[in-house]
């Protein structure tokens, strides 16, 4: 079993003021057409994100990936969906996610996109934890980086619980 942390990693009100920052400084740095989001864990975080690009021409789609199951270690085992849907010959795409851990998911996720035709894709997450990586692999735009631990809320789960919280939690081990 698992239990919150006392306090909030981050609150509601720092998380908004890192996605503005965020959202300026990839509205500066890339000019992109096209917004892929990382089911599910990121449907909160691309709704504030993209509210802070001004172009009326950019489009929203998702796409499912999930290697979790309902625990907090990853399977290995990358699920992939909604991928077919997509058209993205010639696009810019800002791929968007909750969390980047070991890097596979993002780092398999690029390769999926360009092979369906993207033109260029940069990703956007709004956390990183530094002691996971297990493939070299680097978002191109970074909210707020973490040493380690499984945080929820914000969108982010723990076996599908918690992503309707505001601010964003460490779970912790109650053994
Ligand atoms: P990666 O492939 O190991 O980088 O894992 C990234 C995916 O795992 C993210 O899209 C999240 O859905 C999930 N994930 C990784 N760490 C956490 C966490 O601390 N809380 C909730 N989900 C996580
Ligand atoms: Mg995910």
């Amino acid at each position: 079993m698992y239990k919150m942390s006392l306090m909030p990693l981050f609150t509601a009100e720092a998380i908004q003021e890192m996605v503005q920052l965020l959202g300026e400084k990839i509205a500066r740095n890339y000019k992109f057409d096209t917004i892929v989001g990382v089911l599910t864990g990121s449907f909160v975080f691309v709704s504030d994100l993209c509210r802070h690009f001004p172009n009326k021409d950019i489009k929203v789609s998702f796409i499912r990936a999930s290697s979790y199951g309902d625990s907090t270690e990853s399977s290995g085992q990358l699920k992939v969906s909604l991928l077919d849907e997509l058209d993205l010959k010639g696009k810019k795409v800002l791929l968007i996610d909750d969390i980047l851990d070991t890097g596979r998911t993002l780092q398999k996720l690029v390769d999926l996109l360009k092979e369906k035709g993207a033109d260029e894709v940069r990703s956007c997450v709004l956390l990183e934890k530094r002691a996971r990586r297990e493939v070299d692999y680097k978002a191109d735009f970074v909210g707020f980086s973490i040493e380690d631990g499984f945080v929820v809320g914000y969108g982010l789960d723990c076996a599908g619980e918690y992503r309707t919280m505001p601010d964003i939690w460490t779970l912790e081990s109650e053994n």
